[in-house]
Protein backbone atom coordinates (compact mmCIF):
# COMPACT_ATOMS: atom_id res chain seq x y z
CA UNK A 1 0.00 0.00 0.00
CA UNK A 2 1.36 3.46 -0.92
CA UNK A 3 1.97 5.87 2.22
CA UNK A 4 1.10 8.46 0.16
CA UNK A 5 -2.22 10.99 0.74
CA UNK A 6 -4.78 11.07 -2.36
CA UNK A 7 -3.65 14.61 -2.77
CA UNK A 8 -0.11 13.75 -3.04
CA UNK A 9 -1.04 10.97 -5.88
CA UNK A 10 -2.86 14.00 -8.45
CA UNK A 11 -1.11 16.42 -10.42
CA UNK A 12 -4.26 18.31 -12.22
CA UNK A 13 -2.86 20.17 -15.04
CA UNK A 14 -5.81 22.52 -16.98
CA UNK A 15 -4.91 23.85 -20.31
CA UNK A 16 -8.05 25.39 -21.20
CA UNK A 17 -11.37 25.57 -18.92
CA UNK A 18 -13.46 23.65 -20.58
CA UNK A 19 -15.11 24.99 -23.72
CA UNK A 20 -15.37 28.52 -22.86
CA UNK A 21 -18.98 30.91 -23.06
CA UNK A 22 -17.02 32.58 -25.58
CA UNK A 23 -16.81 29.63 -27.65
CA UNK A 24 -20.02 28.27 -27.33
CA UNK A 25 -21.31 31.85 -28.38
CA UNK A 26 -19.84 32.03 -31.91
CA UNK A 27 -20.69 28.31 -32.57
CA UNK A 28 -24.55 29.13 -31.83
CA UNK A 29 -24.08 31.92 -34.40
CA UNK A 30 -22.35 30.70 -36.67
CA UNK A 31 -24.57 27.47 -36.91
CA UNK A 32 -28.05 28.97 -36.67
CA UNK A 33 -26.87 31.86 -39.66
CA UNK A 34 -25.89 28.75 -41.49
CA UNK A 35 -27.65 27.10 -44.22
CA UNK A 36 -28.93 24.30 -43.39
CA UNK A 37 -28.56 24.75 -39.83
CA UNK A 38 -26.12 23.06 -37.64
CA UNK A 39 -24.61 23.28 -34.19
CA UNK A 40 -21.31 21.35 -32.53
CA UNK A 41 -21.88 18.38 -31.22
CA UNK A 42 -19.10 19.19 -27.86
CA UNK A 43 -21.60 21.51 -26.92
CA UNK A 44 -23.75 18.75 -25.62
CA UNK A 45 -21.57 18.17 -22.62
CA UNK A 46 -22.59 21.02 -19.79
CA UNK A 47 -23.13 18.76 -16.85
CA UNK A 48 -26.76 17.94 -17.43
CA UNK A 49 -25.64 17.18 -21.12
CA UNK A 50 -22.70 14.59 -19.13
CA UNK A 51 -25.34 13.44 -17.25
CA UNK A 52 -27.92 13.01 -19.28
CA UNK A 53 -25.46 11.20 -21.41
CA UNK A 54 -24.34 8.50 -18.38
CA UNK A 55 -27.90 7.82 -18.55
CA UNK A 56 -27.88 7.00 -22.18
CA UNK A 57 -24.88 4.63 -21.27
CA UNK A 58 -27.28 2.68 -19.01
CA UNK A 59 -30.25 2.48 -21.60
CA UNK A 60 -31.80 -0.64 -22.91
CA UNK A 61 -31.34 0.28 -26.57
CA UNK A 62 -28.14 1.60 -26.32
CA UNK A 63 -26.06 -1.11 -26.93
CA UNK A 64 -22.68 0.38 -27.47
CA UNK A 65 -21.69 0.61 -23.52
CA UNK A 66 -22.82 -2.63 -22.74
CA UNK A 67 -21.41 -4.42 -25.73
CA UNK A 68 -17.78 -2.41 -24.87
CA UNK A 69 -17.30 -3.55 -20.97
CA UNK A 70 -18.55 -6.99 -21.80
CA UNK A 71 -15.74 -7.16 -24.58
CA UNK A 72 -13.20 -5.26 -21.96
CA UNK A 73 -14.49 -8.10 -19.24
CA UNK A 74 -14.13 -10.91 -21.06
CA UNK A 75 -10.64 -10.06 -22.79
CA UNK A 76 -8.70 -8.02 -20.27
CA UNK A 77 -6.53 -10.73 -19.50
CA UNK A 78 -5.56 -11.59 -22.69
CA UNK A 79 -5.36 -7.76 -23.74
CA UNK A 80 -2.83 -6.92 -21.10
CA UNK A 81 -0.36 -9.61 -21.15
CA UNK A 82 0.45 -8.27 -24.51
CA UNK A 83 2.30 -5.10 -22.21
CA UNK A 84 5.44 -4.99 -20.70
CA UNK A 85 5.53 -4.91 -16.47
CA UNK A 86 5.40 -0.87 -16.03
CA UNK A 87 3.17 0.96 -19.10
CA UNK A 88 1.82 4.63 -18.26
CA UNK A 89 -1.73 4.31 -19.33
CA UNK A 90 -3.30 7.20 -21.26
CA UNK A 91 -6.90 7.98 -21.70
CA UNK A 92 -8.94 10.02 -24.49
CA UNK A 93 -12.10 11.66 -23.17
CA UNK A 94 -12.26 9.47 -20.14
CA UNK A 95 -15.36 11.12 -18.76
CA UNK A 96 -16.41 9.31 -16.01
CA UNK A 97 -13.69 6.46 -16.60
CA UNK A 98 -16.22 3.59 -15.52
CA UNK A 99 -14.73 1.11 -18.27
CA UNK A 100 -11.89 2.40 -17.49
CA UNK A 101 -11.62 0.41 -13.99
CA UNK A 102 -11.60 -3.24 -15.57
CA UNK A 103 -7.89 -2.22 -16.95
CA UNK A 104 -6.80 -0.24 -13.87
CA UNK A 105 -7.58 -2.95 -12.02
CA UNK A 106 -6.12 -5.82 -14.15
CA UNK A 107 -2.60 -3.87 -14.53
CA UNK A 108 -2.34 -2.80 -11.16
CA UNK A 109 -2.81 -6.30 -9.85
CA UNK A 110 -0.44 -7.55 -12.60
CA UNK A 111 1.92 -4.44 -10.54
CA UNK A 112 2.30 -3.10 -14.09
CA UNK A 113 0.78 0.56 -14.03
CA UNK A 114 2.74 3.48 -12.94
CA UNK A 115 0.44 6.19 -13.62
CA UNK A 116 -2.89 6.84 -15.39
CA UNK A 117 -3.32 10.03 -17.74
CA UNK A 118 -7.18 10.59 -18.48
CA UNK A 119 -7.42 13.50 -20.67
CA UNK A 120 -10.95 15.51 -20.99
CA UNK A 121 -12.58 18.56 -21.79
CA UNK A 122 -15.13 18.55 -18.13
CA UNK A 123 -12.71 19.58 -15.60
CA UNK A 124 -15.42 18.96 -13.25
CA UNK A 125 -16.04 15.46 -14.49
CA UNK A 126 -12.28 14.62 -14.90
CA UNK A 127 -11.49 16.09 -10.69
CA UNK A 128 -15.10 13.76 -9.55
CA UNK A 129 -13.17 10.42 -11.52
CA UNK A 130 -9.91 11.26 -10.38
CA UNK A 131 -10.89 11.10 -6.83
CA UNK A 132 -13.03 8.32 -6.92
CA UNK A 133 -10.19 6.39 -8.80
CA UNK A 134 -7.49 7.44 -5.99
CA UNK A 135 -10.12 6.55 -3.04
CA UNK A 136 -10.71 3.34 -4.85
CA UNK A 137 -6.94 2.55 -5.61
CA UNK A 138 -4.83 3.27 -3.29
CA UNK A 139 -1.68 2.39 -5.44
CA UNK A 140 -2.46 4.78 -8.33
CA UNK A 141 -0.82 7.43 -9.20
CA UNK A 142 -2.98 9.94 -11.75
CA UNK A 143 -2.22 12.89 -13.85
CA UNK A 144 -5.31 14.45 -14.72
CA UNK A 145 -5.20 16.88 -17.62
CA UNK A 146 -8.62 19.03 -18.62
CA UNK A 147 -8.01 19.81 -22.37
CA UNK A 148 -9.45 19.23 -25.80
CA UNK A 149 -8.08 16.38 -27.56
CA UNK A 150 -5.47 18.06 -29.68
CA UNK A 151 -4.08 20.15 -26.66
CA UNK A 152 -4.31 17.12 -24.26
CA UNK A 153 -2.42 14.96 -26.99
CA UNK A 154 0.67 17.07 -27.07
CA UNK A 155 0.90 15.61 -23.06
CA UNK A 156 1.73 12.30 -24.94
CA UNK A 157 5.10 13.67 -25.24
CA UNK A 158 5.94 14.87 -22.01
CA UNK A 159 5.36 11.03 -20.86
CA UNK A 160 8.58 9.45 -19.52
CA UNK A 161 10.11 6.53 -21.81
CA UNK A 162 7.87 4.17 -20.59
CA UNK A 163 5.24 2.12 -22.68
CA UNK A 164 2.03 3.70 -23.19
CA UNK A 165 -1.52 2.19 -23.77
CA UNK A 166 -3.50 5.35 -24.93
CA UNK A 167 -7.22 4.18 -24.95
CA UNK A 168 -9.89 5.72 -26.87
CA UNK A 169 -13.28 3.97 -25.73
CA UNK A 170 -16.94 4.47 -26.34
CA UNK A 171 -16.30 4.81 -29.80
CA UNK A 172 -15.95 8.74 -29.48
CA UNK A 173 -13.95 8.53 -32.81
CA UNK A 174 -17.65 8.50 -34.32
CA UNK A 175 -18.45 11.90 -33.77
CA UNK A 176 -15.62 13.00 -36.49
CA UNK A 177 -16.31 12.52 -39.83
CA UNK A 178 -13.66 9.98 -41.54
CA UNK A 179 -10.83 12.22 -42.60
CA UNK A 180 -10.95 13.97 -39.11
CA UNK A 181 -10.75 10.83 -37.62
CA UNK A 182 -7.66 9.65 -39.62
CA UNK A 183 -6.05 12.95 -38.82
CA UNK A 184 -6.29 12.77 -34.92
CA UNK A 185 -4.88 9.04 -35.91
CA UNK A 186 -1.95 10.02 -37.20
CA UNK A 187 -1.30 12.96 -34.77
CA UNK A 188 -1.56 10.21 -32.11
CA UNK A 189 1.11 7.66 -34.23
CA UNK A 190 3.17 10.71 -34.75
CA UNK A 191 3.19 11.18 -30.55
CA UNK A 192 4.03 7.47 -29.96
CA UNK A 193 6.88 5.49 -30.02
CA UNK A 194 7.45 1.94 -31.95
CA UNK A 195 6.04 0.00 -28.59
CA UNK A 196 3.49 1.86 -27.53
CA UNK A 197 -0.53 0.84 -28.32
CA UNK A 198 -3.45 2.30 -29.37
CA UNK A 199 -7.08 0.59 -27.62
CA UNK A 200 -9.82 2.02 -30.01
CA UNK A 201 -13.63 1.34 -29.14
CA UNK A 202 -15.09 1.53 -32.35
CA UNK A 203 -18.85 0.76 -33.62
CA UNK A 204 -19.55 -1.16 -36.34
CA UNK A 205 -22.30 -0.49 -38.94
CA UNK A 206 -25.26 -2.60 -38.51
CA UNK A 207 -28.67 -2.74 -39.08
CA UNK A 208 -30.72 0.30 -39.36
CA UNK A 209 -33.13 0.01 -36.90
CA UNK A 210 -31.21 -1.45 -34.25
CA UNK A 211 -29.45 1.99 -34.22
CA UNK A 212 -32.15 4.05 -34.87
CA UNK A 213 -33.44 2.62 -31.71
CA UNK A 214 -30.29 3.32 -29.65
CA UNK A 215 -30.34 6.89 -30.60
CA UNK A 216 -34.00 7.24 -30.35
CA UNK A 217 -34.60 5.53 -26.73
CA UNK A 218 -38.21 4.76 -25.66
CA UNK A 219 -37.63 6.73 -22.43
CA UNK A 220 -36.77 10.14 -24.55
CA UNK A 221 -33.71 10.33 -22.91
CA UNK A 222 -31.81 10.56 -26.21
CA UNK A 223 -34.18 13.51 -27.01
CA UNK A 224 -33.58 15.65 -23.80
CA UNK A 225 -30.23 14.91 -24.47
CA UNK A 226 -30.66 16.37 -27.98
CA UNK A 227 -32.83 19.11 -26.80
CA UNK A 228 -30.35 20.12 -23.98
CA UNK A 229 -28.54 22.74 -26.45
CA UNK A 230 -31.80 24.63 -26.51
CA UNK A 231 -31.95 24.69 -22.85
CA UNK A 232 -28.48 26.34 -22.51
CA UNK A 233 -28.50 28.60 -25.26
CA UNK A 234 -32.15 29.71 -23.49
CA UNK A 235 -30.16 29.55 -20.40
CA UNK A 236 -26.40 31.10 -21.54
CA UNK A 237 -27.52 33.18 -24.38
CA UNK A 238 -30.69 34.61 -23.19
CA UNK A 239 -32.71 32.66 -26.56
CA UNK A 240 -36.05 32.35 -26.35
CA UNK A 241 -36.51 28.90 -27.83
CA UNK A 242 -39.74 27.05 -26.99
CA UNK A 243 -38.63 23.69 -26.51
CA UNK A 244 -42.27 22.73 -27.07
CA UNK A 245 -41.96 23.40 -30.65
CA UNK A 246 -38.44 21.10 -31.56
CA UNK A 247 -38.61 17.56 -31.83
CA UNK A 248 -35.12 15.12 -31.40
CA UNK A 249 -34.67 13.15 -35.01
CA UNK A 250 -32.40 10.15 -35.28
CA UNK A 251 -31.92 8.62 -38.29
CA UNK A 252 -29.34 5.88 -40.25
CA UNK A 253 -27.27 7.43 -43.53
CA UNK A 254 -26.88 3.85 -44.85
CA UNK A 255 -24.61 5.28 -47.52
CA UNK A 256 -22.15 7.43 -45.42
CA UNK A 257 -23.27 4.44 -42.53
CA UNK A 258 -23.47 6.95 -40.02
CA UNK A 259 -26.35 8.12 -37.33
CA UNK A 260 -27.54 11.73 -37.83
CA UNK A 261 -29.15 13.34 -35.16
CA UNK A 262 -31.43 16.41 -35.79
CA UNK A 263 -33.70 19.09 -33.44
CA UNK A 264 -36.84 19.69 -35.99
CA UNK A 265 -38.92 23.10 -35.46
CA UNK A 266 -42.84 21.44 -35.67
CA UNK A 267 -43.89 25.15 -37.23
CA UNK A 268 -42.86 28.30 -39.25
CA UNK A 269 -41.58 30.30 -36.12
CA UNK A 270 -38.70 32.78 -35.32
CA UNK A 271 -36.58 32.71 -32.03
CA UNK A 272 -34.80 35.36 -30.82
CA UNK A 273 -30.67 35.21 -29.01
CA UNK A 274 -30.42 38.61 -26.91
CA UNK A 275 -26.91 38.01 -26.47
CA UNK A 276 -26.15 37.38 -29.79
CA UNK A 277 -29.06 40.43 -31.23
CA UNK A 278 -30.02 37.59 -33.69
CA UNK A 279 -33.20 36.78 -35.28
CA UNK A 280 -33.10 33.11 -36.35
CA UNK A 281 -36.26 32.27 -38.66
CA UNK A 282 -37.35 28.50 -38.82
CA UNK A 283 -39.85 27.04 -41.67
CA UNK A 284 -41.86 24.27 -40.69
CA UNK A 285 -40.12 21.06 -40.43
CA UNK A 286 -36.72 22.87 -40.49
CA UNK A 287 -33.98 21.24 -38.66
CA UNK A 288 -31.01 21.45 -36.67
CA UNK A 289 -28.22 18.98 -37.53
CA UNK A 290 -26.50 18.34 -33.74
CA UNK A 291 -24.61 15.20 -34.39
CA UNK A 292 -23.25 12.68 -36.51
CA UNK A 293 -21.83 9.20 -35.14
CA UNK A 294 -20.04 7.16 -37.99
CA UNK A 295 -20.34 3.63 -37.87
CA UNK A 296 -17.72 1.62 -39.08
CA UNK A 297 -17.16 -1.58 -41.37
CA UNK A 298 -13.79 -4.12 -40.57
CA UNK A 299 -12.90 -2.70 -43.84
CA UNK A 300 -13.43 0.83 -42.60
CA UNK A 301 -11.68 -0.03 -39.62
CA UNK A 302 -8.25 -1.49 -41.11
CA UNK A 303 -8.49 1.90 -44.00
CA UNK A 304 -8.50 4.05 -41.08
CA UNK A 305 -5.43 2.66 -39.05
CA UNK A 306 -3.67 2.49 -42.06
CA UNK A 307 -4.37 5.73 -43.41
CA UNK A 308 -2.99 7.12 -39.88
CA UNK A 309 0.44 4.83 -40.20
CA UNK A 310 -1.39 2.24 -38.06
CA UNK A 311 -1.91 -1.88 -38.70
CA UNK A 312 -4.64 -3.66 -36.76
CA UNK A 313 -2.79 -6.27 -34.51
CA UNK A 314 -5.35 -7.33 -32.83
CA UNK A 315 -9.26 -6.92 -32.59
CA UNK A 316 -12.34 -7.99 -29.95
CA UNK A 317 -16.04 -8.56 -30.23
CA UNK A 318 -18.88 -8.76 -28.68
CA UNK A 319 -20.71 -11.68 -28.90
CA UNK A 320 -23.53 -10.03 -31.29
CA UNK A 321 -20.34 -8.40 -33.20
CA UNK A 322 -22.06 -5.17 -31.82
CA UNK A 323 -18.85 -3.35 -30.94
CA UNK A 324 -15.24 -3.64 -31.41
CA UNK A 325 -12.12 -3.28 -29.60
CA UNK A 326 -8.94 -2.62 -31.36
CA UNK A 327 -5.52 -2.44 -31.06
CA UNK A 328 -3.74 -0.27 -33.43
CA UNK A 329 0.18 -0.73 -33.28
CA UNK A 330 2.24 1.75 -34.92
CA UNK A 331 3.65 0.85 -38.44
CA UNK A 332 7.73 1.20 -37.84
C1 LIG B 1 -20.15 9.67 -27.11
C2 LIG B 1 -20.08 10.02 -29.44
C3 LIG B 1 -19.95 7.82 -28.58
O1 LIG B 1 -22.31 8.75 -30.77
O2 LIG B 1 -22.98 7.10 -29.56
C4 LIG B 1 -25.09 9.00 -27.66
C5 LIG B 1 -22.87 10.21 -28.22
N1 LIG B 1 -25.22 10.73 -28.93
N2 LIG B 1 -26.37 9.20 -27.99
C6 LIG B 1 -22.50 8.22 -29.68
C7 LIG B 1 -24.34 9.97 -28.26
C8 LIG B 1 -26.45 10.23 -28.74
C9 LIG B 1 -22.07 8.96 -28.40
N3 LIG B 1 -20.59 9.14 -28.39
Amino acid sequence: MSTLTIEERLTFIVTEEETSANEFSCDVNTGLTSYPKSLPFVHFYDHTGSQLFEKICELPEYYLTRAETNILTIYVDEIISQFPKEITLVELGSGSAKKTRILIEAFLQGEGLSCYTPIDISRQMLEESSYELLKTYTDLEITAVAAHYDEGLNQLKSEGDQTKLITWLGSSIGNLDRPEAAKVLTRIQELIGPNDRLLIGIDLRKDKAILEKAYDDEQGVTAEFNLNLLTRINRELGGNFDLDTFHHEARYNEKIGRIEMYLTSSCEQKVFIEELNLDVSFTENEEIHTESSYKYSLEDINELAKTAGFYVEKQYFDPEKHFSINIFAPIT
